[in-house]
Formats: structure tokens, sequence, C-alpha cells
């Protein structure tokens, strides 16, 4: 799991609550959190277009081990400005040295994306479209996503425990 989100808020409860029931399950699940990482930004070099690998010597190389390894890689992003949350892009930009070698394609993906605002305001598209389109680019296949509208404080989400045992409950499905 990647996390769009550096506090210990809503994407966080999320992500630990689907590693607590995956565990349950007997299926193994890292979160990552690119915001509490040392993660320099991509200059744009293309360097890894040729060598497949980054000249940055920092926490993107043991997540690329494990983006490499995962069998299936579930994004949580909270909706920014209607869009993907910042640090989130910072990763997904420092996956390129996998580009050149088609290293995402086929690989499996499931997005979740949060707001604040109600699901009708159409804020939550934006940031859902920017995963898949992230998604399409690797040519990696979208095998589940949902969202979870109204919430913008810390725990909100804990307030709807049906749709998170629902989600739960069809990210298992599938993975088994
Ligand atoms: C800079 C910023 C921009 C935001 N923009 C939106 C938005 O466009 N639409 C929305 O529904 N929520 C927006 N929000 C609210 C967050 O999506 C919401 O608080 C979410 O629950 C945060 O997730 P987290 O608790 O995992 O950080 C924004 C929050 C911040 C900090």
């Amino acid at each position: 799991m990647v996390v769009g989100s550096r506090r210990e808020g809503n994407s966080y409860h999320l992500a630990n609550i689907i590693k607590e029931r995956l565990g349950t399950n007997r299926i193994s699940a890292d979160v990552i959190t690119p915001g509490n990482q040392r993660i320099y930004l991509c200059t744009g070099c293309m360097d890894c277009d040729q060598k497949g690998v980054c000249d940055f010597k920092d926490d993107m190389e043991d997540n690329i081990a494990k983006i490499k390894d995962a069998e299936v890689i579930i994004f949580i992003s909270p909706t920014r400005w209607n869009t993907l949350s910042g640090d989130l892009k910072i990763f997904m930009d420092r996956l390129n040295p996998l580009y050149s070698t088609k290293g995402l394609k086929d690989k499996k993906f499931i997005s979740l994306v949060i707001g604040s605002k109600k699901r009708n305001e159409y804020s939550l598209d934006g940031t859902m479209t920017s995963i898949t389109s992230f998604i399409e680019a690797c040519e990696g296949k979208l095998i589940y996503k949902d969202y979870f509208d109204e919430c913008l404080t810390f725990t909100d989400i804990l307030k709807c425990p049906e749709h998170i045992e629902r989600v739960c409950d069809n990210i298992i499905s599938i993975l088994e």
C-alpha cells in the first residue's frame, strides 16, 4: 500500500485497517508513506530511461524493490485540489526507472481515494482519474477502485465502518 498522506489521518487509518484485515486472511502487506520518507524529487534527467535505475540514493531504492515484488499495489490518496496528493505524485515520478523496462506492465493495482466533499460534487473523480491515468501509462491493470467521501478531519473515515468492511471484503475476495 502506498499512502498519499503523511498525517495520521483518514488514509493512514484506512491503510492500517486494510493491512490488519489482510493479515487475518494470511495476505501480507507493507505500508509505504512517501511523505514520511527521504525521497528526492525527480529532476527529469531521463538517465533512468537508459540505465533502468535512478542516480539518487534514497528510500526509493527499497520502495522500488518492494513494488517489483508486490503482487498488488494499493494506492490510497486524499483528494487535494481535485487531484491526487503531491506525495503520491512524487512517488509515481520516481517509479520512472521501471518505465523503460516495462516493470509495471500487467501489475495489478487498486485505487482508493478519499475527500471531504460529497461524491456528487465530483471532486474525488479528479483524484481517481489521475491515479488510473498513471496505471494506464505504465500498462498496469486496475482491479478495484472505491471512494470515501465526506472525510475531512483526521478520523472521519472511522465513522463509516460498514464501507471500510465492504472494501476490505471486496479486496480480499479479489486477491483470493
Ligand atoms: C491542500 C488540500 C486540498 C484539498 N482539496 C480537496 C478537494 O479538492 N476536494 C476534497 O474533497 N477534499 C479536499 N481536501 C480535503 C482532504 O481530501 C481530506 O481532508 C482528506 O480526508 C484528507 O485525507 P488524510 O486525512 O488522509 O490526510 C483538501 C485538503 C488539503 C490539505
